[in-house]
């Protein structure tokens, strides 16, 4: 069977930033032929870089094969290995790269180390159909309003201290709640804000541009012990603090780059009050705004997969000798040709 056409590449991608492993593969002319993710989940919902990595050690021969055989591409098919060099967890990254480092080798295959950020944009680009976006990235690990400007994607906001998906999952952790399959914790929260009736008051601390959620997270901590709220008013007040703080510095940031699109992506952006925050600020803007589908906003594969395709094409390899993780790797210091040459 003849997977690839004339004339396209095909790419293999592996992510394990983080809690996920997963692998998927891609075709040049944007197909994405496989993307199976395998979640590494603590009972306590918690972050455990060495338990996540040896599970992705574990699980890394299958989910490989499952993203090959829904494919329907064999190894030598694929033209490309691309992962996920940086940022993220040390011991997650390393086991990623060392999967990735030993297809290359053994199979001959061009290694692209991609920026993880930089993929979670790439690939909202993809999908929503987006020339050039200013993007709010949130998730357990990332908070960065970021777009395209004079050759890299700088930074236009992030936090100083805490991810904002970090910030409701800590809460909502003390505050007795257990995630499940399909129900992170940040969904529990927002499923209890809906039943929110009080504002409660709770630091709102935005400074320039930037964001810091650890003293809101610590005064509504405080609260919730102080046993004198109704978890759902925390909950709803907690969102609405954090989440305003997002939709002004993601406003502010739209004003001042003159964007037409903004594109929300990550695991909070499953939020529906964050949704229509940023629908707002985007109709005020006159900006299209898109929401990435979950299944390509959390962490996943193909987006590494089509950031590496893309990367490639315009010269980009990564040596073996030259892959060692980044897990501090900001977006604005990872080189994206693909950007200016359109
Ligand atoms: P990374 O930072 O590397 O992208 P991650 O493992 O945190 O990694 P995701 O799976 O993208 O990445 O995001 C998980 C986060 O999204 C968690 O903080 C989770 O609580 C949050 N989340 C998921 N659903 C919702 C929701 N409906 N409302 C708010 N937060 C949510
Ligand atoms: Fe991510």
């Amino acid at each position: 069977m003849l997977a690839g056409r004339a004339g396209e590449m095909i790419c293999l991608g592996i992510e394990s930033t983080a809690d996920d492993f997963s692998v998927g593969v891609v075709r040049s002319d944007g197909t994405i032929m496989s993307n199976v993710v395998d979640a590494f989940s603590s009972p306590d919902g918690g972050i455990h870089p060495r338990e996540a990595a040896r599970h992705h050690s574990e699980v890394a021969g299958l989910v490989l094969r499952r993203a090959l055989d829904v494919a329907g591409v064999g190894m030598d098919e694929v033209d490309v290995i691309a992962f996920s060099q940086g940022p993220g967890m040390g011991p997650c990254l390393r086991t990623g790269a060392t999967v990735a480092r030993a297809l290359a080798s053994y199979f001959r295959k061009p290694l692209v180390g991609v920026n993880h950020c930089v993929a979670h944009v790439e690939i909202g680009r993809l999908v929503c159909e987006l020339e050039d976006p200013l993007t709010l990235y949130v998730s357990g690990g990332n908070t960065l309003v970021t777009a395209y400007e004079g050759g890299r994607y700088r930074v236009f906001g992030e936090t100083l201290d805490i991810p904002v998906g970090n910030c409701l999952d800590v809460f909502a952790r003390e505050a007795g709640l257990r995630p499940g399959p399909g129900r992170p914790l940040g969904a529990l929260v927002e499923e209890l804000a809906r039943g929110g009736r009080e504002l409660v008051p709770l630091p709102y601390v935005v400074k320039g541009m930037d964001l810091s959620f650890s003293g809101l997270l610590t005064a509504a901590l405080r609260l919730l012990r102080s046993g004198r709220y109704r978890l759902e008013d925390l909950c709803f007040s907690l969102q609405e603090v954090a989440f305003s703080m997002l939709a002004e510095v993601t406003e502010r940031a739209l004003a001042h780059t003159e964007k037409e699109e903004l594109l929300l992506t990550g695991g909070v952006a499953a939020n529906g009050r964050l949704r229509s925050m940023l629908a707002q600020v985007a109709e005020e803007h006159g900006a299209r705004f898109a929401v990435v589908p979950k299944e390509l906003a959390l962490d996943n594969g193909a987006m590494i997969a089509w950031t590496g395709l893309l990367a490639y094409r315009h010269g980009l390899i990564t040596p073996v000798e030259e892959s060692y993780v980044r897990p501090r790797w900001r977006i604005d210091e990872a080189p994206v040709p693909w950007r200016s040459s359109g």
